[in-house]
């Protein structure tokens, strides 16, 4: 090994049913390294510190700049994005692990599809499906367009849903991801039209009253979304029609 060296243990698990193990990698040190480029040099030459040879990482990633959100995992105990995680600014040894509260694959690549299944749940989506022409949907103004752009910002990544105590197989409970995403389509004036339904997925087991307000999601989310101001605003709808409802009946 050269004078500089990063030394990282990861935590290891071949499938799903399989006992993790740990592992240790001592690789060179150079200029701009981050925790991706890293496992990629690990794949390169996938040889532990004692000099077992091994297999290279599992992990999830794709556009290697914090837009897909697919490589979040826990770095020294953070859940954070891997490709924006730069090896100078992390303290040593490096420790990675998958996240802890979604089901492993293999290594470092976790099944998120309970964050996909939830945004269904909600219909989180335009409803513009159609086979004719609908024709050009109501403009938004720019004050509109400044209000949304910060939600649209979810990479799906799932930091705010590990960090949310809240967030466990005994509460069911959607997330904050979740939530802001029924904000954002809350207000766009096509989406509205299934603000009812989105609401009322947000009603009962799993739904908004899970959330303690403990905030953990808002300090872990990468995109700086304003979640508890979505949990908060989200929470006034679901009252105002739960109170609807009941005096309609
Ligand atoms: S405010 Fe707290 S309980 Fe609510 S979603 Fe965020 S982390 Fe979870
Ligand atoms: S709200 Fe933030 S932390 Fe949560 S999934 Fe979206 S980008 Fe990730
Ligand atoms: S690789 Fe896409 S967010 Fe990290």
């Amino acid at each position: 090994m050269p004078d500089k060296s990063v030394l990282f243990k990861i935590r290891r698990q071949s499938n799903p049913g399989a006992q993790a193990h740990w592992e240790e990698f001592e690789l060179a040190w150079h200029p701009g390294m981050n925790v991706i480029s890293s496992m990629m040099e690990i794949a390169r030459n996938p040889v532990t510190r004692d000099g077992k040879q091994t297999t290279p990482i599992t992990y999830d990633s794709n556009c290697l700049e914090e837009v897909c959100g697919s490589c979040a995992m826990l770095i020294n105990g953070r859940a954070r994005m891997a490709c924006s995680a730069l090896v100078d600014n992390l303290e040593k040894p490096i420790v990675l692990e998958p996240l802890s509260k979604f089901p492993v694959i293999r290594d470092l690549a976790v099944d998120r599809s309970v964050l996909f299944e939830n945004l269904k749940r909600v219909q989180a989506w335009v409803p513009v499906d159609g086979t004719y022409d609908l024709g050009s949907g109501p403009r938004l103004t720019m004050k509109e367009q400044e209000a949304a752009y910060p939600l649209s910002r979810c990479i799906s990544c799932c930091c705010c849903m590990e960090v949310c105590p809240q967030f466990n197989e005994q509460t069911g409970f959607v997330g904050a991801a979740t939530i802001s995403q029924v904000r954002l389509f809350n207000t766009h004036p096509t989406g509205a039209a299934l603000k009812h339904e989105r609401l009322l997925a947000l009603m009962g087991d799993g739904g908004i009253q899970e959330c303690g307000y403990a905030q953990n999601c808002v300090e872990a989310c990468p995109k700086d979304i304003p979640l508890t101001r979505s949990i908060s605003e989200v929470g006034g709808q679901v009252m105002k029609q739960a109170i609807g409802d009941l005096f309609r009946q």
